[in-house]
């Protein structure tokens, strides 16, 4: 399949992680755990998490920073904010309008969340793709920023374990170079399994903060096995959907970057496509699973290792609450600095 022109590329990606990290054997002073359990079950071994009064937005903008000096345009020259977020401490105003403000983004350009959960980064990917190709916008700034340490319930083995806080974000540019950027996007979701993996309001009386952690208003509920399950189906499935509709065999596939929740899950996905761990990029170790955050942080990280080159292919694929899920092939392409 030919994309037409003009083309929508990633011109430039950023990534911010916060400072403190929280080791499996720090979660085992807090709740009944261990290295052991975590690890053989997640493939987890740390976690970032925000600093005190550090926000969603505080960590979108500094990513959004990073990711438009990577493009290497002036700020002004973003037409467009989405942000993709399931954790910010209000809805009202939108965390693309903070990260606006922040960042002293023009005033005459739209700025707007997505729920979309795991999946928000590729459904922004999306986003982005159709409103530059069908408006006047250029330059979109897309960033996913989760806190998901505020919204766990800390005295939950079976969830807190397996979270983590961090930003990723990316310029998405037009260009008239023809097929490079966004070859493809496949996006669904299933209401009727929404209560799998829900952010509901707490119930009962807030517990006392320990080892610095929030306490939020809202806390994560998940049936481990169940998005298990549904999550290995779904992502394979969906790999292959966007591979045939790209006419790309798994074969011309340079790198994956899936979603990082659980190295189990990323090793079923692997085998069911049978590609080897080493084409695949994986950092959930070191993060944890920071929901629409995890996959522009891998593929910022990705770039920054040189794992990335022009003309690769690289399948991005994400599983989240919704349930939502979407595979995204790109075309890796950027300009030569000028
Ligand atoms: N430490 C020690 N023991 C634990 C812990 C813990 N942190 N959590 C659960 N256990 C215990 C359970 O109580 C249970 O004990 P029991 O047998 O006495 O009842 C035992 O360990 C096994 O629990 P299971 O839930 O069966 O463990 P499982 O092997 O299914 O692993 C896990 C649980 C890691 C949550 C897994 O189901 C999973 O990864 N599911 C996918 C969910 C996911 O990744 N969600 C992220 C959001 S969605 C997304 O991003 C894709």
């Amino acid at each position: 399949m030919r994309t037409p022109t003009p083309s929508v590329f990633i011109q430039g990606i950023g990534a911010y992680k916060p400072e403190r990290r929280l080791t499996n054997e720090d979660l085992s002073c807090i709740v009944e755990t261990s290295d052991e359990w975590i690890r053989t079950r997640s493939g987890i071994s740390e976690r970032h998490i925000a600093a005190p009064g550090e926000t969603v937005a505080d960590m979108g903008a500094a990513a959004a920073r990073d990711a438009i000096r990577n493009a290497n345009i002036p700020p002004e020259a973003i037409d467009l904010v989405v942000v993709a977020t399931i954790s910010a401490p209000s809805s009202v105003p939108s965390t693309a309008c903070r990260i606006q403000q922040k960042l002293g983004l023009r005033p005459d350009i739209p700025a707007f969340d997505v729920a979309a959960a795991c999946s928000g980064f590729l459904y922004l990917l999306q986003i982005a793709n159709l409103m530059l190709r069908a408006g006047d916008y250029r330059h979109a700034l897309i960033i996913a920023s989760e806190q998901l340490s505020g919204i766990v319930d800390w005295q939950d083995r079976t969830t807190c374990v397996l979270f983590g806080d961090g930003a990723g974000a990316a310029v998405v540019s037009k260009c008239d170079v023809p097929y490079v950027g966004i070859l493809g996007n496949v996006l669904g979701a299933d209401g009727t399994k929404g209560d799998l993996l829900a952010v509901n309001l707490r119930t009962g009386p807030k517990p006392e903060s320990v080892a610095g952690l929030p306490v939020g208003n809202h806390v994560i509920s998940m049936n481990g096995k169940e998005v298990f399950k549904n999550a290995v189906r779904v992502m394979s499935h969906s790999c292959r959907a966007v591979l045939k509709k790209c006419d790309v065999s798994v074969e011309q596939i340079s790198l994956i970057i899936p979603h990082q929740a659980n190295m189990r899950i990323i090793e079923a996905i692997a085998d069911e496509l049978q590609v080897g761990l080493e084409r695949v990029k994986i950092n959930l170790d070191r993060y944890g699973n920071t929901s629409a955050a995890s996959i522009p942080i891998a593929l910022e990280e990705a770039w920054q290792e040189g794992r990335i080159k022009n003309g690769d292919l690289v399948l991005l694929v994400a599983f989240g609450g919704g349930f939502t899920w979407g595979s995204t092939l790109i075309k890796w392409y950027q300009p030569e600095k000028t």
